[in-house]
């Protein structure tokens, strides 16, 4: 909630416009904080540094007559670069969609959840009395906030596939990000692989309204009915909404759609996989635990979990496919290349 606060108050921003670190007195001149709560900040950007999201320098300044002074003084660290407004990997959506009160709120429905009679799918229902993506689908900003919010994830996880792993979409002529969002993974495929004919398949209260061109097309649908024939698959965090039961029926369709027309495609997966055996190194631990919160985050807003890898080959095995390959890609994230 303080780095919430930190990238409402476009903290990051004031200071990177700054040039060099940056005094308390400087970022609360620039905030618009109210006059009586401005000795609050320092607790707020005391606890970000901490975490590492600044650094905090002591800086010497001189005033007119008087002694110089020793001020606290900020200044960014690589994560608070990734909340910059105009950085276009910005994450700033992202984290603001997570923390919006929409998404925070069921968290405190957990127990009632889990010891009420209701036939609810999640403490999310429970808190708002629908399911996750009809809500998105019925309010229009919580909708859009979401699809913002994966979108700027998207533009982040292109960016490594691109750069380092772009073989993956070698010899593919057409693709369709199934639950592809807004278009925004479609759009950076495309720019790097004129080739390749994309669809965008999702639920129309997402793609009804949007606009192709010549290799991009919108296509509303429902994954769980079936899936548009391509050469190859993109699900970016799609499995992990849903349980095995329904992965199993996505994944049965992901394959009669990469195997029609006789030809031999390929899924290829963006999610997380949750490590079995886990090493007892710092970073291990703070990954790993991120990745358990990540699947109480599931369970808790969409009814979906986090796999580790003998649960992935468990599923895509029930569901038909002869081999996969896993690797992990960025922070939490792994790319899983499934074949038939
Ligand atoms: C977690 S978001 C991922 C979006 C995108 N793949 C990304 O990672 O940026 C899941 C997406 O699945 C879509 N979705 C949910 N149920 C669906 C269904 N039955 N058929 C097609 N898409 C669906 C949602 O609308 C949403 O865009």
């Amino acid at each position: 909630m303080a780095l919430k606060c930190a990238v409402e108050l476009r903290i990051p921003d004031a200071i990177n416009r700054h040039g060099s670190p940056m005094t308390l007195s400087q970022l609360l001149s620039d905030l618009q904080i109210h006059p009586q709560k401005s000795q609050h900040i320092h607790r707020i950007m005391r606890i970000l540094a901490h975490s590492g999201f600044f650094l905090i320098h002591n800086k010497t300044t001189q005033q007119e007559g008087d002694e110089d002074q020793e001020e606290v003084a900020y200044s960014l660290t690589n994560p608070s670069l990734l909340l910059l407004q105009h950085n276009p990997l910005t994450l700033s959506p992202f984290l603001l969609s997570m923390l919006d009160r929409v998404l925070i709120e069921p968290w405190q429905f957990i127990s009632t959840w889990l010891c009420s009679d209701l036939d609810h799918r999640t403490p999310f229902e429970t808190a708002h009395g629908k399911q996750f993506w009809e809500h998105m689908g019925s309010e229009a900003k919580d909708g859009e906030g979401f699809n913002a919010a994966m979108a700027s994830d998207g533009r982040l996880v292109m960016s490594v596939l691109l750069e380092k792993y772009s073989s993956v979409f070698e010899g593919i002529e057409c693709l369709v990000d199934v639950g592809g969002g807004n278009g925004t993974m479609a759009k950076l495929i495309i720019e790097a692989f004129p080739q390749i004919k994309c669809v965008v398949f999702d639920l129309p209260q997402v793609v009804g309204s949007l606009k192709g061109s010549h290799n991009l097309m919108f296509l509303q649908g429902d994954m769980f009915q079936a899936i548009p024939p391509a050469d190859a698959l993109l699900l970016k965090w799609i499995l992990h909404d849903w349980s095995d039961e329904e992965c199993v029926k996505i994944l049965k369709k992901c394959k009669a759609a990469i195997t029609s027309n006789g030809k031999n495609g390929k899924v290829i997966i963006i999610d997380m996989a949750v490590d079995s055996n886990y090493k007892n190194t710092k970073n291990d631990l703070l990954m790993t635990e991120s990745k358990f919160l990540w699947d109480l985050l599931m369970m808790v807003n969409v009814g979906g979990k986090e796999r580790d890898e003998k649960e992935w080959a468990q599923l895509f095995h029930t569901a038909g496919f002869g081999a996969y390959n896993i690797f992990p890609i960025l922070g939490l994230r792994s790319l899983i290349e499934l074949y038939p």
